[in-house]
Order: C-alpha cells, then structure tokens, then sequence
C-alpha cells in the first residue's frame, strides 16, 4: 500500500515504531467514506504495518454530543468494524474497542475535569463551531466536556501519539494540558502526546460544499457498490469549461475529483488532467468512476467476506475491550494513587 501522493511517516516513527502507541478514532455515525480512507484511515494502516502499537477507539459516548437518538449503534459499530478490517486493519496487531465498554477509562474523566477550567471548555473553537451548527437548541453538557473525555480516551491507554485532522487539534491541547497539571499536582504519570496531522489534504463534498460529511449525503462510502459510486461520481458539481486543469483555487470541484483519481491511481493529478485534455466533464467523471471502483475493488471484496462470519466482529470488539480495559484499569489505579484515594 506504499502511495507516493502520501508523505513518508515521520523519521522517529519509522525508525523507532515500538516507541510510540498510537490512538485514534472515532464517532460511530455511520459508514466510512473515501475522505475517512485517504484522510486517515490509509495512514492508521501504515502504522500499523511498521509495528506501532495501535489502538482505535470507537467514540460511542461522544455521539450523543448533538443528537438525543444515537440511531442503531450495535449495527453502526458492526458495520464501523468490518469498514476497518476491510481496508487492512488487522485485529492480531490493532486494538479495536467501545469506549462505552471501558469503566475505567470513564471515571478518569472527573479527575481530568477538576484539572480544567468551565472557561476553558467553553472557548474550544471546534466545540463552538459545533454547537453554532447544531440543529438544537440545548447544548449539552457532554458537549463542553467531550474533549476531556477524549483526553480520557488518549491518556488512559497511555497513548503518546494522536493521529487527527486539524479540527483536533483543540483537544489534543487539552489532553496536553490536563497531563501536564496532573503530573505537576499529583505524580509525574503522563507522557507527552504529539499530535500526526492528516497528510493529505481534505476531499470536498461531490455536491461542492465544503467537507465530504455523512449527513450531507455527498460522499462515496467505502462499502458503496460500483454502481451506486458511479451514480455519485457522475452527479457531481463541476463546471462547464471542457478543457480540464488541475487548478484548486479556481476549479475547485474539478480539482477534488482530479484529487480522488490521483490519490487512487497513485499519479500526479496534473498528469490526469492533461490525459483528459479538451474531454471534458464526462471524461473526467468516467476517469474518476474507474479510479475509484478499480480502487476500492479488492477492499469491498475483502469486507463481503468478513462480513460472512457473523461471529468475528463481537470477538474482536471484546477482544479490544479486554485490552482497553487493562491499559485504563492500570492508569486509574495509578491516578487514585497519586491522589490519595487508596482505601
Ligand atoms: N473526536 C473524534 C471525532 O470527532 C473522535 C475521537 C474520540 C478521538 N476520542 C478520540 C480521536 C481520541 C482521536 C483520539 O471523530
């Protein structure tokens, strides 16, 4: 799965793998999309390949953040899963468990909370933008206080590396900030976590708005069929010149499909372009449909065969939990220590 349009892992990381435990993750909402596999889940891989202990946490707590119905979430986790085994996640080496599942990990959010302030929380800029953008009226406390859980997520497994797109990159402050006043007023327990920014940049929308998100219905699911990908594909916003250039700044569209068959066909999307020449935008859709189904083939087909053992996911979910469990079970105890609660 080497990819030349992916920068190379850091040199420490690549040099030193067993060094670093990584955790990652995600709000279980839904299917895994093209922008979730070039945008992060090809890199979870490539960690995973060169022997860093990975560890991906499916954020089931966080979902309730904005919405009162969580929808299905046993079906969402089931399909989450298979989405991260079929695009090479694999659950000898990766640690894949429900935050839900682990008690530990969840008390270690009061400690966190009595070391940030209410003022802190509420000026998290991803935290605003969300609630500027929530179709509610109330907001939550868990909306304020999901970053402080996620700091749970991070330190209660001891993780020192944090994989995560720019929006993250608040919280992984305030993960930063909560281990450092904890080891300054209690014990010195927490290592430092450096956040692994996203190497490629964001796919837009097929609709051309901003971001390729679940709940706008533009995106191709990684589990999509040919078919349904070529429809999507060939019902994007483009523009009406013919002639075909890769220029992000005043094709905008044009550009993120040019972007999409680059990175699946592992070629400069300059060149892709120049292929297309005067074709226009039919031609670019029907590049980018082959490109992406050519793609996608093989990790599609890999998940309708997991998806025959109905049994594998569950094992593999307790599995995770087990081992989340331990690692968050050994920090809380710690922590209770170092704060004189031992009775
Ligand atoms: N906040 C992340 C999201 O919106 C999910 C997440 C939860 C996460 N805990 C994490 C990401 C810990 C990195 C580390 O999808």
């Amino acid at each position: 799965m080497s990819n030349p349009s992916f920068p190379p892992l850091p040199p420490d990381v690549r040099a030193m793998p067993h060094k670093f435990r990584v955790l990652t993750g995600e709000r279980p909402t839904g299917p895994l999309h093209v922008g979730h596999y070039f945008g992060s889940l090809h890199n979870r891989v490539r960690l995973q390949n060169v022997g860093v202990d990975l560890i991906v946490v499916i954020a089931d707590y966080q979902v309730l953040t904005d919405r009162t119905d969580p929808g299905n979430l046993s079906e969402i986790v089931h399909g989450l899963v298979l989405d991260y085994l079929a695009v090479g996640l694999d659950s000898r080496s990766t640690t894949i468990f429900v935050h839900s599942a682990v008690a530990s990990l969840n008390q270690l959010l009061l400690p966190f909370l009595s070391l940030v302030s209410n003022a802190e929380l509420a000026r998290n800029p991803t935290v605003k933008e969300e609630i500027a953008s929530t179709r509610h009226n109330t907001v939550t406390g868990l909306m304020y206080t999901y970053p402080a859980h996620q700091a749970a997520d991070i330190l209660s497994c001891g993780a020192n590396l944090v994989p995560v797109g720019e929006d993250q990159l608040p919280h992984l402050e305030l993960t930063r900030t909560i281990a450092r006043r904890f080891n300054q007023r209690y014990a010195p327990l927490f290592p430092a976590v450096e956040p692994l920014l996203s190497p490629t940049p964001r796919l837009v929308g097929l609709d051309g708005r901003n971001k390729m998100s679940k709940s706008r219905k533009n995106t191709i699911d990684i589990r999509s069929t040919a078919d349904k990908t070529a429809e999507h594909i060939a019902a994007a916003v483009t523009d009406s010149q013919r002639h075909i250039t890769f220029d992000p700044q005043a094709r905008p569209q044009v550009a993120n499909l040019l972007r999409l068959a680059s990175l699946c066909r592992n070629e400069d999307p300059h060149a892709i372009a120049a292929e297309i020449g005067d074709r226009g935008a039919a031609a670019l859709k029907q590049t980018t449909i082959e490109a992406v189904n050519e793609y996608f083939a093989p990790i599609r087909a890999r998940r309708d065969e997991y998806a025959k053992d109905p049994a594998l996911v569950t094992s593999i979910i307790r599995k995770g939990n087990a081992r989340a469990s331990e690692l968050a079970d050994n920090t809380l105890s710690r922590v209770k220590e170092a704060m004189g609660m031992q009775y």
